[in-house]
């Protein structure tokens, strides 16, 4: 509706001169730079990310927008979630971070993430959700990965801030990130706007392995016969950015080849914590794979699914798709 778009006009107005002026922040602040540096990153890749400080000020912001005592525009800060107001005072929300500028598919900035540069809670401060940037909707670096995803002919889907810059800094600019929550049914759609293959690689930790049983879910019910994904799962200490830098861009790409399809990990997800050596083992994979078989449309790789699935459980395709419960195909 108008009002909404209005609002979101009036916000969005607001994030690009503060991404500017925190990427001014940034080249006079010898601390950030060195964490950057620390972190392997050059100046060109803190560029191409418009990537910024916030000082440590409470008010660092008026040095843009004017004091904070003038509601008109200290609501709409208020709004964006740049500043924050609690009774009567008004203060900015980041302070003494790395800035990370969320870009929609246009290239308008909608959100910040902060990360912390020393130890500390949260690791991350991230904008709240706005009429202009909702988490569940947003993948971070999209805008700026499109023209390599169209080069490389793949996306790489990871879960932070950071491994999206380091996969840039290492050669693999057609990276983009969730942002620590789960993969949705929207950020699929918009990843399949740009590509049919689609690599997952999230962090090697348990949290990661559940991001990937929920990204699996999220694209079955998408999935189509010229579509390829896959998981690249790391070792248990690694998320992409460490693994990059540590290991180097050959043995990333190697990760790469030799990534897990979509079916042997839904194949594995059915199996886990079951045994095939067993009749109650098999019984329960095949209980665990039902859900999955059914999200997924009927296409060339369901069907060789169930044939696969079947053969490893010990019963005929037919009996799994009637198990299923999917019609059987009338023989003419
Ligand atoms: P991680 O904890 O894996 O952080 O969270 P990271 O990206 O590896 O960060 P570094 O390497 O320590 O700098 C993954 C993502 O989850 C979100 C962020 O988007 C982060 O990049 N997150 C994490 C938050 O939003 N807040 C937090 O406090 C932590
Ligand atoms: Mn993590
Ligand atoms: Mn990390
Ligand atoms: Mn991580
Ligand atoms: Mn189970």
């Amino acid at each position: 509706d108008l009002a909404k778009q209005q609002q979101a006009m009036a916000l969005s107005e607001v994030m690009s001169p503060a991404a500017d002026w925190y990427k001014q922040q940034l080249k006079k602040n010898t601390r950030a730079i060195d964490y950057l540096k620390g972190r392997g990153l050059s100046g060109e890749i803190a560029k191409r990310f418009n990537l910024g400080y916030a000082p440590e000020s409470w008010q660092g912001l008026e040095a843009v927008f004017g004091s904070y005592s003038q509601d008109s525009i200290a609501n709409v800060l208020v709004e964006a979630g740049l500043i924050i107001q609690s009774e009567a005072k008004r203060y900015d929300r980041f302070r003494d971070r790395i800035m990370f500028p969320i870009r929609n598919p246009k290239g308008q900035v909608i959100a910040f993430g902060g990360r912390i540069l020393d130890a500390g809670e949260p690791k991350y401060l991230n904008s709240p959700e706005t009429p202009l940037f909702s988490k569940g909707n947003t993948l971070y670096g999209l805008f700026e990965a499109r023209q390599a995803i169209r080069d490389k002919g793949y996306v790489i889907v990871c879960e932070g801030y950071m491994d999206v810059v380091a996969l840039a800094q290492l050669g693999f600019a057609n990276g983009v990130a969730t942002l620590g929550t789960a993969c949705t049914a929207n950020h699929v759609r918009a990843l399949m706007r740009q590509t049919d293959r689609i690599i997952f690689s999230f962090d090697g930790d348990a949290a990661g392995q559940r991001a990937a049983k929920r990204a699996l879910e999220a694209c079955l019910p998408m999935m189509a016969d010229d579509k390829e994904i896959k998981f690249l799962f790391l070792p248990t200490e690694h998320d992409p950015d460490s693994f990059v830098r540590e290991r180097g861009a050959p043995a990333f790409d190697e990760a790469i080849r030799q990534a897990m399809p979509l079916s042997s990990f839904l194949i594995q997800v059915a199996n886990e914590g079951h045994d095939w050596n067993t009749p109650e083992g098999r019984a329960q994979t095949q209980h665990a794979a039902k859900p999955l078989l059914l999200s997924m449309p009927a296409i060339a790789l369901r069907a060789q699914l169930i044939r696969e699935l079947a053969q490893r459980i010990g019963i005929t395709p037919a009996e799994l798709e009637s198990f299923c419960g999917f019609k059987p195909v009338v023989e003419q």
